[in-house]
């Protein structure tokens, strides 16, 4: 699901150099569907020119709050009455104060005072500006009356210096104006664990076993469900997927590391979405220096790892405490696909299991799945991208979530 399609994103942009990256931001929210319109504060104008977000957002930009556009097609309130996000960025310290305050002395700081809804503020500054006490005290006022404020990047600034105060990558700023959408989402409120990636089972300090696994499933998983309001929590085995933004990432390596992460965040979870490739296997003996070659031939020793679903099955069963964990597990097979994943489901007392064939939905970007159920017939969907199964995953945890409050 793309939450931002069809959605009214009012942007301010305000007197920083970075204003030039607000353009991309436009641009990448336009899109993605979303119906965007930039207020732009007079130093914004001193940076890029209000046509650059016209050409790009096909619509008016306003810059004033007294314009020949005013009280006639767009009157000083209506973008505040239609906005779904107002977001401010790029945010300089002026803005920020101003805000902090709650003055109205231009289009920006009227709309703000004017809205209903959510803000998100991306500052970018110098590292002395941000970290000011002033600024730093706007930035806790802001946050107290409920509005979400990016960390802005470290890094190389406008000025040649390095530190604090870069404007987060527009891409993040979409992420996070995604889950300020998702507060309305059917899972708001809710708690969700996932696991990814294929976890990696030392054999000496050098080598591993692993396997193809490349956590883009149970990344995909983590982006939709904190697009529908839920905290969403993400245990990875090595993986190249970036943390998505809002998202609370745990680093695992091996599949044992893996059961204990899993045991200690479903305590007070809803749901927990196991889309990770664990090792059947690991070495028995891990070597603590690395194995030397001499003989032509060598057997290794393996041993079985714990099998996570199975374990959380046996905590369900005797806490009270996860009686209404929703758990979703993945098979991926080469053979007998739904056979294995209606055993899966038996075996380890799972609400859904989501069968894929390998290799096809394997490491790539899309899925060819099929929902078993408990209760309903299986169900086969067309090869699609993993960010819809992932939603169609969520409609199923959403609806058994209600169900189990009706209970
Ligand atoms: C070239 C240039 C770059 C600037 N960059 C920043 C910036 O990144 N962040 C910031 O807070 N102020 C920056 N300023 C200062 C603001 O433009 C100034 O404080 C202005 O009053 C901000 O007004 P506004 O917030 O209404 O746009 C910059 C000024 C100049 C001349």
């Amino acid at each position: 699901m793309n939450n931002l399609q069809g959605k009214h994103i009012v942007l301010g942009v305000t007197g920083s150099i970075a204003a030039y990256k607000a353009v991309d931001l436009a641009s990448k929210l336009t899109q993605a569907g979303a119906v965007v319109d930039v207020i732009m504060s007079h130093g914004a104008t001193e940076m890029v020119t209000p046509l650059s977000f016209q050409v790009i957002t096909h619509r008016p930009v306003i810059t004033q709050v007294f314009s020949p556009l005013a009280e006639t097609e767009i009157g000083h309130v209506t973008l505040a009455k239609q906005a779904d996000v107002f977001v401010i960025a790029p945010a300089t310290a002026h803005v920020i104060a101003r805000l902090a305050l709650g003055l109205a002395d231009d289009m920006i700081t009227t709309t703000a005072l004017a809205t209903p809804a959510p803000m998100l503020i991306a500052p970018a500054m110098e590292s002395h500006m941000f970290e000011h006490p002033a600024t730093q005290q706007h930035l806790a006022t802001l946050r107290a009356r409920g509005a979400a404020v990016m960390q802005p990047g470290t890094g190389h600034l406008a000025s040649g210096a390095q530190g604090v105060g870069r404007l987060p990558d527009p891409a993040a700023i979409v992420e996070a104006i995604r889950q300020l959408l998702g507060r309305g989402g059917d899972l708001h409120g809710r708690r969700v664990v996932i696991t990814a990636g294929g976890t990696q089972e030392a054999l000496d300090p050098v080598r591993y076993l692993t396997n193809h696994s490349s956590g883009k499933m149970g990344f995909r998983l983590a982006e939709a469900a904190r697009d529908r309001g839920a905290e969403a929590v993400i245990i990875t085995a090595p993986s190249a997927q970036p943390t998505p933004y809002g998202v609370r990432r745990v680093d695992v390596v091996t599949g044992l590391q893996m059961l204990d992460a899993v045991m200690a965040e479903i305590i007070e979870a809803d749901a927990l979405v196991m889309a990770a490739a664990v090792a059947d296997y690991r070495p028995a003996q891990a070597s603590t220096q690395k194995i030397k070659k001499s003989a032509e031939a060598m057997t290794l020793e393996l041993t079985r790892n714990p099998d996570i679903l199975k374990e959380v099955a046996a905590a369900r069963a005797q806490s009270a405490l996860l009686q209404n964990l929703v758990v979703v597990g993945f098979a991926a097979e080469t053979e007998n696909l739904l056979e294995n994943g209606q055993k899966k489901l038996i075996e380890k007392n799972l609400d859904l299991v989501v069968a894929n064939p390998v290799p096809e939905s394997f490491a790539g970007d899309e899925s060819q799945a099929t929902f078993i159920y408990r209760d309903q017939p299986l169900k086969p969907f067309a090869l699609q991208p993993k960010s819809q199964v992932a939603d169609r995953v969520w409609d199923v945890v959403a609806a058994r979530l209600r169900a189990s409050i009706q209970r």
